[in-house]
């Protein structure tokens, strides 16, 4: 279980979280949705902690951070290694061919020898439709099969959690549904999903849970059934300006 708990940020002036609390539950996908700029991003890097709270505090498995003082390397290290973040703009290195890209990480965080990570890679890009392209540099790859790669990459460092954030919003709509069907095929496998996204339909067809971001606060979260049948004004309106897309 990955819980927030009373976490807030200003950035200067711009309140943009005060006290938001959220639970996400394990073997099933959440998804974060919510007005541009109402934080969804921001409490997304919380969860693996490229952004700090300024109060608040995370757990997530067995371990867990209060914000507001100093953390010690070892501890930021060790929330961490319990997920793998996927970015909106894949975020490659554009020097490293696919296989590098995708079996460095866990090498690096010594959690699979060279030959393991090499093996672990190819297993993981099958997985994403992209094993035959070990060797292809990112830069000769489309949108869609970047992100496919990075989703490898995520998935190659075994992480209890997933997290995305927009993964599909930079592509076309055909290299979208791809990278939308890997995210599908690992939701159906009981994977633990966290996803950010404008993508109504994702979150109505795939989310076991919606949270709903709004002023500042988690204004709904519960199921997708609910949340689509919510008389809330403030999510009436979201859906009205977000679900016809
Ligand atoms: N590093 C930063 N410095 C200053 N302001 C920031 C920073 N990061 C985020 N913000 C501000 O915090 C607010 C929330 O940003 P965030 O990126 O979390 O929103 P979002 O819900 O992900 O929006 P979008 O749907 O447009 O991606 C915005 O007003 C943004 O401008
Ligand atoms: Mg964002």
């Amino acid at each position: 279980m990955l819980e927030l708990k009373n976490v807030s940020k200003a950035f200067g002036d711009n309140q943009v979280l005060q006290d938001a609390s959220l639970t996400v539950r394990d073997g099933e996908t959440t998804v974060i949705l919510g007005p541009s700029g109402s934080g969804k991003s921001t409490l997304l890097r919380f969860m693996n902690l490229l952004e700090f709270p300024e109060t608040g505090s995370l757990s997530i498995n067995d371990d867990a951070v209060t914000f507001g003082g100093r953390l010690t390397d070892a501890q930021i290290r060790s929330v961490r290694k319990h997920s793998a973040m996927v970015f909106q703009g894949y975020n490659l290195f554009p020097n490293q061919t696919v296989v590098d890209n995708v079996s460095l990480p866990p090498v690096l965080n010594g959690k699979l020898s060279k030959a393991q990570a090499r093996e672990r890679a190819q297993e993981v890009l099958d997985r994403v439709g992209m094993g035959d392209r070990l060797d292809e540099y990112p830069d000769n790859l489309s949108g869609g099969q970047q992100q496919r790669v990075a989703i490898a990459r995520a998935l190659a460092v075994d992480p209890d959690y997933l997290l995305f954030d927009e993964p599909t919003s930079a592509l076309d709509p055909e290299l979208a549904a791809d990278v939308t069907r890997v995210m599908v095929d690992l939701a159906s496998e009981g994977r633990s999903l966290v996803v950010v996204t404008h993508n109504i339909e994702f979150a109505r067809q795939v989310a076991k849970r919606v949270i709903f971001l709004a002023d500042g606060s988690v204004g709904f979260d519960g199921t997708p059934e609910e949340f689509f049948a919510s008389d809330s004004e403030r999510i009436q309106r979201y859906l009205s300006t977000y679900g016809t897309a």
